[in-house]
């Protein structure tokens, strides 16, 4: 098993495979700011921001914008494309267990499953509170992660999409692997596959096995409340704030949207 999945250091390929969503997703970040009351926001904070998509398309909605990832392939990825674009990203390398970031920011996301990375209730807990300490009072953070449509797909899911940009193609196989399920901690072992198709030529790049954490809805809602730090105002089945979380919204994922609350509450 492997702590970080090996494919994170081909940025390239990530940034065909990954690209598809990206634009209703920074719909859905605007929209969440217009109707939380942010919609003067400026600074914005994406962590695990991988190859930056959420940060070259909102720096271009002229947002000044800070990513963090662990991988040093995705952050010197992002900082070449900002000195390309001439755009106003700071991109480094930190840890979502372990936030160093500076700077005040008026929301922050994390977004295509990089919150289950958090492996503990204490860490979800820790870090949530870390969040909280470098965004305004009322400042918003939205998280993205799996969730299981039934109980019996725990484990068990299978997801695959491609996209092509010229004699490209990046297949994406996102894979569960059931054997690996620990009740007690609720934590399972899941891999990513690319294949990339040049022309002729085919290359297959295995991730390798990460452990990840299912975090079930209830869950999430009683984590938030422990932080004392934010109060869990949206919950959606995509990204969509009309599409609240139900079983008919559902696609494959919860989008959460958190509000930091003026002063920390510790719940009795
Ligand atoms: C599935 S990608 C998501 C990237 C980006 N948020 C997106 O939506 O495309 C997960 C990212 O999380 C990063 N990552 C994994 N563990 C991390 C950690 N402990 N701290 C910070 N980043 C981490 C990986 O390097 C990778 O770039």
């Amino acid at each position: 098993m492997t702590t970080q999945s090996v494919v994170y250091r081909y940025p390239e390929f990530y940034a065909l495979g990954y690209r598809w969503n990206t634009a209703v997703e920074c719909d859905f970040i605007e929209a969440a700011l217009n109707t939380f009351g942010l919609s003067h926001a400026k600074r914005l904070l994406d962590i695990g921001c991988g190859t930056g998509r959420h940060l070259t398309e909102l720096a271009r909605r002229g947002y000044a914008m800070t990513g963090i990832d662990l991988e040093p392939a995705m952050v010197e990825y992002v900082q070449a494309q900002s000195r390309a674009d001439r755009s106003k990203i700071t991109a480094s390398i930190d840890d979502l267990r372990h936030l160093t970031v500076n700077g005040t920011y008026e929301a922050a996301w994390c977004l295509m499953d990089t919150f289950r990375f958090l492996l503990t209730n204490e860490e979800i807990v820790s870090h949530l509170r870390a969040v909280a300490e470098v965004l305004v009072p009322g400042g918003l953070y939205l998280t993205d992660f799996w969730v299981p449509r039934q109980l019996d797909q725990i484990g068990n899911e299978i997801h695959q999409w491609e996209q092509t940009e010229g004699d490209r193609t990046v297949r994406v196989f996102y894979l569960q692997h059931p054997e690996t399920i620990d009740p007690v901690t609720q934590t399972f072992e899941d891999e990513l596959v690319f294949q990339v198709l040049d022309g002729e030529q085919t290359q297959e790049i295995r991730g390798g096995s990460t452990r990840t954490r299912l975090i079930l809805p209830q869950e999430f809602r009683a984590l938030v409340e422990l932080s004392g730090a934010f109060e869990l105002v949206g919950t959606y089945g995509e990204f969509d704030l009309s599409k609240p979380l139900e079983p008919s919204s559902m696609d494959w994922r919860m989008v959460s949207v958190m509000r930091k609350r003026a002063t920390a509450t510790t719940p009795a």
